[in-house]
Formats: structure tokens, C-alpha cells, sequence
């Protein structure tokens, strides 16, 4: 058997695959993050050692299965800066990704001559070298006792395999990362004020980074020679749950926040739409992804506003799309990532009439974020990527006339995996089998089984492509109006 872990923000989720990858069980252990201050996200990474020893004790007892064990790759949440002493004592709590606090050594950094060239992307203030920068500056005994830096997975995977090692599509959320060579750039480091010394090995993510510890081994009742697999950041991870290693596939998700991820044969950065660019979990391949800050978030806040569930109020509209209205809405209930990487903006509605129903509400909404992921879509599309379909993932896939409305606006149809397992978590099995086995990821990292297809509506195309433009055109204006 094989396992697949998930390190999340909100817990860890441990799955078990058996030899053909066919998920046996699976378990899941909660932990929170602590904020100290505004703006501030950390968790302690004895958290996350706790959560695996649990996730495992569940599931040894759960399946017999789990004595057969020979792999385990870990996905984690990106970006955070776990520091190691020279004892291997962590010396602070884990920066989170979603930890702001370095907005002005991001800043910085992204300004600094060739840092965006390099890394491929914004340095943003969730990133890596802009949160050392900061403990640099606010924590300097700290910082001068760092002999390792790792990131969440690479921690999990210290612990074991006993070896300082990272993934590369991991490592691409550092902003030291050489993203198109995949490997430690001694110029970035150096601006980030770090040494090559200080970071993991870092491994293709479905190579073997080493060898369960023999203690460990024998703790869990399993044999000698269990592989570890680099593992891999959690969205390349979600991408080989899915089965998106090549041009013309990705994914659209429809969570609180709406994600667009396409992976990509070659390395084509965008930093200046806001577009991520990083390293897949697989050779040669990398992977980009656009991200929408408010999706299920702008319908979930009209919906305490207006006193009515989320599901009503899309139920109250039917199944099939109309063309858009007078009444429109822009989503930026939280800024926006791309296109804009505009912290600042705030989202309005505009068009709004004595006969504008919660009904036309609703359906702005919609489209707003319909229009959001778009300029997704389009953006991610300007740097090459092409689009077959998109598999569409999420709660907001419960409603169908926001997925008919979708696949208008983005002119392509959308899919919806017929059940099962499909996200990071088998991802991360999948790389447990790959470093295992030697198996080939193109063989082992198959799309899910797929259900419904959602098919753009024609007659309609020509009334949102109308919409979309006055989306666009309201951007810059409600940015000045603010
Ligand atoms: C990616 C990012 C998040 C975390 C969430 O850039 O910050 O998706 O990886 O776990």
C-alpha cells in the first residue's frame, strides 16, 4: 500500500491507496493556526508531527493494508517558513502562506533587480524570502540561528527520512527558486540574505527523497525499505490527484476562493498579470494558476446579507443562464490576485434600479465571479496555455446555472469528476508510488472518472462577451472611485 498525505492549513489528511492506487481508507486530524497580531498566521509544526502519528495509529488500525506499506509522499500548504536550529529544534512557530506581516520586504524584494525574472513570479508577502526578510529585521537572534529553512512537506519529510529535503514545485513558492532550471538560485538567495547551506536538497517530487527511519519503521509496524517521495506543494499535488500534467489540462475550482490551474510542458512566466508560475511535481513540466480571492466567499456574504442560504438563492434562478442584466457586481470583497495584485480594491454594485431584485443580485454575483475567473482564464491563456476543457471542482459546482453561466464566459465546457478521490492528498499517493515503484507519472496520474459535461451556451456567448468587456471597463474606474 501506499499513503498519501495532505498537510492543509485547517488539518492534515492521511489516504491509503493500495497497489494499483485505488483509494482503501483514509482519515483526517484538525489543528488551528494561532494569530498573534492582524494579519499574522502560524501554526507550530509539532501540530503537524502530532496529526501524522495520529492520522497513522487510525489508519493501522483501520486496515491491515497499512503493514504492506511501501511509500508515502507528502503534499503541504506552500510557502511557510519552518526554521531549523543546528539540533534541529524549530526555533520560532511556522509562518504561514496566508501570514501578511511582510508586505513591505515583499514589496522590496519584488522590486529588486531580476527577482521576478528569476523566480517567475510576484514576490508576494505570503511567500518564503519576504517572511525571512522580516524575522531578518524583527528577530535577529532567531535569524542568526538558522541552519535549515523548510517548508511545511519538506518538515513532515525531515521527520521521516531524517533528510533535509524539498520538492521543486514547493520550492517554486519560495521566491529563491530558479523556477525554469528548477534549482536554488544562489542570486536570489543571496538577496534574501540566505545561504545554499541553509536549504533542503531539493528532488523532483516523484523521485525518492530517501527512506522511512528505521525507528519510525518499526513504531509503525511496517517494513524496512518504505520510500519517501519528494512530495510535492499542495496545488501541483491537486493537479496530479486530477490527472493535469499536460498542455490542455487543469482545472477550475470553485471554492471560497475560484482557482484556475493549467499545467504546462514548458516554462512560460507572467508575473506581471499576477499569474502563478511553479514547477510541477513532475519532470519537465510546470504548472500556472490563476487565482480569484472571492468565488463562494461573494456569494456566501450576499447570503448573510440578504438572510437567505447560499443553495436558495442560486435554486431561485433555475438551471439555465440568462443573458446579464443591468445590475452588476465586482468581487472584490478581499482585493484581488490576478490580474490585479491590488490588496487595496473593494468590490461594488453598480446598475442597481427600484425594480432590482435579490433575484438580479444574486445573478451579478454570479457573474462577477464568472467574469473574475475570466480574466483568469484569459490570462493564463495569453502566456500560451490552452484549455480542452476544464475539469470544475468545488462547492460552488452544486449550481448548475453558475457552471452553465462559467463555461459561457470562458467558452469552454466543464466537467465534473463523477465521485471519488481527486485531490491533493491522492496526488501525494500517487507520488508515494511513483518513488516506490519507478513507475511513469503519466501512467500512474490518470484524470478522475468524469460525470456530467457542462457545454457553453451559444446563444448566449455574444451577451456575455458584451458583459465581460463593461467588467472590464469598471475595474479602473471603481479603483479611483475609492
Ligand atoms: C498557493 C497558496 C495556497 C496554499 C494553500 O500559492 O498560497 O494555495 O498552498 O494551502
Amino acid at each position: 500500500s501506499f499513503l498519501g498525505i495532505d498537510l492543509g492549513t485547517s488539518g492534515l489528511r492521511a489516504l491509503l491507496v493500495d497497489e494499483g492506487g485505488v483509494p482503501v481508507g483514509s482519515t483526517e486530524w484538525h489543528y488551528a493556526a494561532a494569530h498573534p497580531k492582524s494579519g499574522w498566521s502560524e501554526q507550530d509544526p509539532a501540530d503537524w508531527i502530532a496529526a501524522l502519528e495520529g492520522a497513522v495509529a487510525n489508519l493501522r488500525a483501520a486496515h491491515p493494508e497499512f503493514a504492506r506499506l511501501k511509500g508515502i509522499g507528502i503534499a503541504g500548504h506552500m510557502h511557510g517558513a519552518t526554521l531549523l536550529d543546528e539540533t534541529d529544534t524549530v526555533i520560532r512557530p511556522c509562518i504561514l502562506w496566508n501570514d501578511t506581516r511582510s508586505e513591505a520586504e515583499a514589496a522590496r524584494l519584488d522590486a529588486t533587480d531580476r527577482v521576478r525574472e528569476l523566480s517567475g513570479n510576484i514576490v508576494f508577502p505570503g511567500f518564503t524570502a519576504p517572511k525571512l526578510e522580516w524575522v531578518r529585521a524583527h528577530e535577529p537572534a532567531h535569524f542568526a540561528r538558522i541552519r535549515k529553512v523548510l517548508l511545511p512537506a519538506a518538515y513532515l519529510n525531515l521527520y521521516l527520512t531524517g533528510d533535509y529535503v524539498s520538492d521543486m514545485s514547493d520550492g517554486a513558492g519560495t521566491s529563491w527558486l530558479d523556477t525554469g532550471r528548477r534549482e536554488w538560485s544562489d542570486y536570489l538567495l543571496e538577496q534574501g540574505h540566505m545561504r545554499r547551506d541553509q536549504m533542503p536538497r531539493i528532488v523532483e517530487g516523484a523521485d525518492r527523497a530517501g527512506t522511512l527511519r528505521a525507528d519510525l519503521a518499526r513504531k509503525w509496524g511496517v517494513g524496512g525499505d518504505v520510500a519517501v517521495a519528494g512530495g510535492a506543494g499542495d496545488n501541483a499535488a491537486a493537479a496530479c490527484g486530477i490527472g493535469a500534467l499536460d498542455e490542455g489540462q487543469g482545472f477550475v475550482s470553485l471554492g471560497t476562493s475560484g482557482v484556475i490551474v493549467a499545467a504546462r510542458q514548458g516554462y512560460t512566466p507572467a508575473p506581471e498579470t499576477a499569474v502563478h508560475t511553479f514547477c510541477h511535481a513532475v519532470p519537465n513540466r510546470w504548472y500556472q494558476m490563476g487565482v480569484m480571492l472571492s468565488a463562494t466567499d461573494s456569494l456566501n456574504w450576499l447570503s448573510g446579507i440578504v438572510g437567505a442560504k447560499p443553495a436558495d438563492l442560486t435554486a431561485a434562478l433555475g438551471d439555465d443562464p440568462v443573458a446579464p442584466g443591468k445590475a452588476r457586481f465586482l468581487p472584490y470583497l478581499s482585493g484581488e490576485r490576478t490580474p490585479h495584485n491590488d490588496a487595496v480594491i473593494r468590490g461594488g454594485f453598480t446598475g442597481l434600479g427600484t425594480d432590482t431584485t435579490r433575484d438580479d443580485m444574486t445573478r451579478a454575483v454570479l457573474e462577477g465571479v464568472a467574469f473574475a475567473l475570466r480574466d483568469n482564464f484569459d490570462a493564463l491563456t495569453a502566456t500560451g496555455a490552452r484549455f480542452d476543457g476544464l475539469i470544475a471542482i468545488g462547492g460552488g459546482t452544486r449550481s448548475l446555472y453558475w457552471l452553465r453561466m462559467i463555461a459561457t464566459v470562458l467558452g469552454v465546457p466543464l466537467h465534473l469528476p463523477a465521485g471519488g478521490e481527486f485531490g491533493a492528498a491522492l496526488g501525494a499517493a500517487r507520488l508515494a508510488i511513483c518513488a516506490a515503484t519507478g513507475a511513469d507519472p503519466q501512467e500512474v496520474m490518470e484524470g478522475p472518472a468524469l460525470g456530467r459535461q457542462i457545454d457553453p451556451v451559444a446563444e448566449l456567448r455574444a451577451p456575455f462577451e458584451d458583459g465581460y468587456a463593461r467588467f472590464r471597463a469598471a475595474y479602473p474606474l471603481i479603483r479611483q472611485a475609492q
